[in-house]
């Protein structure tokens, strides 16, 4: 086993991060105060929408924009089959129904052409995922979104300051979601926020974050405990300040990681495909291995580069309709919600097969380009991915 240790993400905080804890700590204010008034303020304006509503986790802000959106029971999303699964839960959570889309084989996000197929008199709102810190073709989605009467709701948990076209996704659509876990671009810990030029939806979601509390005493609608504390937000808002630098890094990271694999000409590792009009901020640098061109499984392939110390990602496995909630169709007892009276179709999710998603699952693997690493770590990944016998 090598001595060398490369992480594959690492959190990037310091002096300014705990001395906000500190501050937070000591006033005695941990919940709905100023710092997450003041976060929500900035995040908006980094993202380019009117309004942000912090709560405690990205699937809290997916849960509560379908919430807002009054997405129930016997409605079908549109989703893509390669992502964290929350964003499926949250459909569920809503007891909403999740139809998936195929991807695009270079993006790795939802294929425009294959949603608009996949759309029914059932659905309700189509759910790209800006992937990897890629970005979906999310002008496509929402115009093929606005022809059919659809929402959109942008999942950019993993997409922190990317831009399509010049502006940041997840200001693009109906309400766009973010996270804030430790990996994720920028962290409070635990956290999310969703982004709206929609005022009204913006009240509920404050409402829906705080249990359904429209004052102190009156319930006005479901809700839930998903409210941000004081001490994510103070640290959100330092890590806010540094987030361009920090997707710099990343960017530069990656960029590097790209040309210098693309100059060894590894036959069997395809590096990304990069697009014009989109600004990528690499959540992950993320290549994809060919395995019969390279003779072992990406699953070897991540032992051998883990005794080299070499940390990787390579998510997702498989596409998430093969999840055992979907194929068995039991999220809540009794099958509820396939089997709802406002749910008369036949659904099986063992019969969906998208043929990009089945191509590029289990072998994607995400290289390291965290913010804290040097050109010499970033070389050494290159030289062990070019002499992997
Ligand atoms: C694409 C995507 N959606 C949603 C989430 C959920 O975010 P959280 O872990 O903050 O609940 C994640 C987090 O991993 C994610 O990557």
């Amino acid at each position: 086993m090598s001595t060398v240790v490369i992480r594959v993400a690492r959190p990037s905080v310091g002096e300014e991060e705990a001395a906000a804890i500190t501050q937070v700590l000591l006033s005695g204010n941990y919940v709905s105060g100023k710092k997450v008034e003041e976060f929500e303020r900035a995040f908006a304006e980094y993202i380019g929408g009117n309004h942000a509503v912090a709560v405690n986790s990205g699937t809290a802000a997916l849960h509560t924009a379908l919430a807002v959106l009054g997405i129930g029971p016997g409605d079908e999303v549109i989703v893509p089959p390669l992502t964290f699964f929350s964003t499926i839960s949250a459909v569920l959570h809503q007891n909403a129904i999740p139809i998936f889309a195929d991807i695009d084989p270079d993006s790795f996000c939802l294929d425009p052409r294959d949603v608009e197929e996949k759309i029914t008199e059932r659905t309700r709102a189509i759910m790209p995922v800006h992937l990897y810190g890629n970005s979906a073709e999310i002008d496509t989605l929402v115009d093929i979104a606005g022809r059919h009467d659809l929402k959109v709701i942008e999942d950019a948990a993993q997409a922190h300051g990317t831009e399509y076209k010049g502006r940041k996704v997840g200001s693009m659509s109906d309400i766009g979601c973010f996270s804030f876990f430790a990996t994720k671009h920028m962290t409070t810990g635990e956290g999310g926020m969703l982004v709206t030029n929609n005022g009204k939806w913006t009240e509920l979601a404050m409402m829906i974050r705080n249990h359904g509390l429209s004052n102190r005493d009156d319930h006005d609608c479901l809700g839930y405990n998903y409210r941000m504390n004081e001490i994510a937000a103070a640290i959100g808002i330092v890590q806010l300040r540094k987030l361009d630098s920090m997707n710099q890094r990343r960017i530069d990271n990656s960029l590097y990681l790209i040309e210098e694999l693309e100059e060894r000409r590894i036959p069997w590792l395809a590096v990304p495909k990069l697009k014009e009009h989109i600004k990528h901020t690499f959540f992950w640098c993320p290549v994809c291995i060919d395995e019969e061109k390279a003779g072992f499984s990406t699953k070897e392939l991540i032992v051998k580069l883990r005794e080299k110390g070499i940390e990787t990602r390579n998510r997702y496995q498989e596409p998430l309709y093969k999840q055992k909630i979907l194929i068995e169709k039991n999220p809540y007892p009794r099958g509820f919600p396939f089997n709802s009276k406002h749910y008369s179709q036949e659904l099986d999710y063992g019969k969906v097969n998208l043929k990009n998603a089945e191509k590029v699952a289990g072998r994607i693997v995400g290289l390291p380009n965290h913010c804290g690493l040097e050109r010499s770590e970033l070389d050494y990944v290159v030289d062990v991915l070019s002499n992997i016998a």
